[in-house]
């Protein structure tokens, strides 16, 4: 027995899996982007009063009405973006299944998908599974922006859609509007659907500020701009995410999202309402919070032997481990996670080309003190061979 062909082309979460390999090692996993601190007390609360109101059976499938309504408010506020909570904001299972419901409902067999590479590993199996054709255009280091002449030519007549990660997993770039206007104006010569996945938006550094490529003129009526609870609000877990999009297009992804999963979780959407009306510190801290950790580790692994590519958002630092004599990158992240007893991701997770990440590797910084202090102590071990 084997199973379908389109899973052949699958292989396993490499970030995931390293997560599982941090466990058996009892290495500290500075893989994986979740935070090991607790969730702000205030959303936890809200979510058990939901619990006990009994707020426990399927919300309306594309979403509590009260959630919807306070997203509406909240991008109306924050960007002046209009959305019509009733026909344009679809309630889903975090950010990877409103990606995955997008491109199920947009894309046919055969049309292409543009993807900057380093990528979030899920829009490769996103691609697949919708039977788009991924085609890549390069984010160069050490400052990650593309050519654009590059990304010109990679549209054409069969381009449907264009994915962008803004701040970006895993190279902490943060899409300036110059270059999100030379995505926009692209897209609308070739009519093409831009999918951006926002999950970082507010954790920005150095006075990087976010701008969601739908604000842009022309944008609103061609854009899906995808986000989530997971990150603004430390609860990876609880599943909650969105996609808002011109009505034309959320009929599609409101009917894909409904046969994959009917709805997020009831209860937590009610928290998740709750928690977007938390007032503006709240999202200021969370950069304040951040930026401790980020000059943390980006010491410690300075100190170590690694060079640094320095995040201007999200919470990653991609690595070049080239001093450290290794012949490729997944060598050198088994040996750390075994030997000194510390998870990283190797590069080559993020590129279709494995030999062009042969000296990367990233980390996360969304941990605790203690394991950040643990940490320091483990990679001291490190001998730089180069
Ligand atoms: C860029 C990006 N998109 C999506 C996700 C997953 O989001 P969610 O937990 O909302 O499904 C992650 C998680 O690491 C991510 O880094």
């Amino acid at each position: 027995m084997s199973t379908a062909r389109r899973t052949h082309g699958f292989r396993e979460s490499v970030i995931r899996g390293m997560t599982r390999l941090a466990r058996e090692y009892d290495s500290l996993n500075l893989a994986q982007g979740f935070p090991n601190f607790p969730a702000p007390e205030l959303l936890k609360t809200a979510a058990a009063r939901a619990i006990q109101d009994d707020i426990n059976q399927y919300a309306i499938t594309w979403g509590a009405t009260r959630l919807r309504r306070a997203l509406a408010a909240t991008y109306a506020q924050r960007y002046g973006l209009d959305a019509d909570p009733e026909r344009e904001i679809t309630v889903t299972c975090g950010a990877t299944e409103a990606m995955i419901a997008t491109l199920l409902a947009l894309v046919d067999p055969g049309d292409e998908v543009i993807v900057f590479e380093p990528f979030y590993e899920n829009y490769g199996p996103d691609a697949i599974l919708s039977g788009a054709v991924p085609r890549f255009v390069p984010l160069r280091e050490p400052d990650w922006t593309f050519d654009p002449a590059e990304l010109a030519a990679a549209f054409n007549n069969r381009t449907r859609a264009i994915i962008i990660n803004t701040p970006n997993n895993p190279t902490g770039k943060v899409f300036s509007r110059e270059e999100l206007q030379q995505i926009a104006t692209l897209c609308q010569q070739w009519d093409v659907i831009a999918i951006t996945d926002e999950i970082y938006e507010h954790i920005l550094y150095d006075g990087a500020t976010h701008i969601p490529l739908a604000t842009l003129d022309g944008m609103a009526e061609r854009t899906v701009t995808i986000n989530s609870m997971s990150k603004t609000f430390s609860v990876t877990g609880w599943r909650v995410g969105w996609a808002i999009s011109p009505a034309t297009l959320a009929t599609g992804i409101r009917k894909v999202h409904d046969f994959l999963t009917v709805g997020a979780p009831a209860p937590l959407q009610e928290a998740a309402a709750f928690a977007l009306k938390l007032g503006d510190d709240y999202f200021r801290d969370l950069s304040t919070h951040y930026v401790a950790r980020r000059d943390r580790l980006l010491a410690m692994l300075e100190r170590t032997g690694f060079r640094c590519y320095r995040p201007s958002g999200a919470y990653y630092i991609m690595t070049d481990i080239s001093a450290f004599g290794f012949d490729n990158d997944v060598d050198f992240t088994q040996y750390l996670v075994q030997e000194i007893g510390v998870a990283g991701v190797p590069g080559s997770s993020f590129y279709r080309d494995a030999s062009r990440a042969r000296t990367k590797l990233r980390f996360c910084f969304c941990k605790r003190d203690e394991t950040l202090d643990e940490a320091e102590r483990r990679l001291a071990k490190l001998q730089v061979r180069a």
